[in-house]
């Protein structure tokens, strides 16, 4: 089944809860949660005390995407604080088999997330250990930017990698989507689908409502 997971990166931070409950009842099956530190990329976002308090806005699986350096220092916390799946970056843990495995104790699922340069190749190792493979459609930092054309192919060598395996690990592509490029991803073999503008720009029902419509 493919799934819908709005990025609250783009949302109205003065009204965050009843959003949130908006793209729930609107049918979003999960709830994106963009962290950055400011280092592995050039934007700081928002943390722990945030995720625990928005945790009880919603019964989402909450999808908590770690844009920082060294994740294996955060993970227990983030799990704590209400995480559902903890997706980390390969580019930024020095042993990622110990962030995945650390994940997985806690209970949590586990994706992990290439930059739209890192090769599909960087993943391979780790693939049947994990949950999810994010495959990042803009560089990963900022709301709002076009969707990497290049990134389609990435996507489908993914897929075929995994279906070579006898996996049915799920693909999430997170950047650039809108209701006009949605297809081009899904057809591509991504099933979970981040969507931060699209959403939250405008009437987030008919938002929601209208991108579902086109992932069936
Ligand atoms: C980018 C974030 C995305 C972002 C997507 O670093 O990981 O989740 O919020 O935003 P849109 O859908 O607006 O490209
Ligand atoms: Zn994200």
């Amino acid at each position: 089944m493919n799934i819908l997971s709005p990025s609250i990166l783009s949302a109205d931070f003065t009204i965050l809860g009843r959003q949130i409950k908006e793209t729930e009842e609107a049918g979003a099956q999960y709830l994106h949660f963009d962290v950055m530190d400011g280092i592995f990329v050039p934007s700081i976002s928002f943390g722990l005390p945030v995720l625990k308090s928005i945790r009880k806005a919603s019964n989402q699986v909450y999808d908590v995407h770690l844009m920082i350096e060294e994740p294996i220092r955060y993970v227990e916390q983030f799990a704590e604080s209400g995480a559902d799946i903890i997706t980390f970056h390969v580019e930024a843990a020095s042993d990622p088999r110990e962030v995945i495995d650390k994940i997985h104790s806690l209970g949590k699922k586990v994706g992990l997330a290439i930059k739209p340069k890192t090769p599909v190749e960087a993943v391979k190792p780790y693939i049947n250990h994990i949950d999810m493979l994010l495959v990042m459609t803009v560089e990963p930092g900022f709301g709002g930017q076009k969707y990497i054309n290049e990134c389609t192919e990435k996507i489908r060598e993914a897929r075929k990698m995994i279906n070579d395996m006898g996996l049915t690990t799920d693909i999430e592509i997170d950047g650039g989507v809108t209701s006009d490029n949605i297809g081009t991803p899904l057809e591509a073999g991504a099933n979970v689908i981040v969507a931060g503008s699209a959403v939250f720009g405008g009437d987030i029902t008919d938002n929601v409502k209208n991108l579902l419509a086109k992932m069936k």
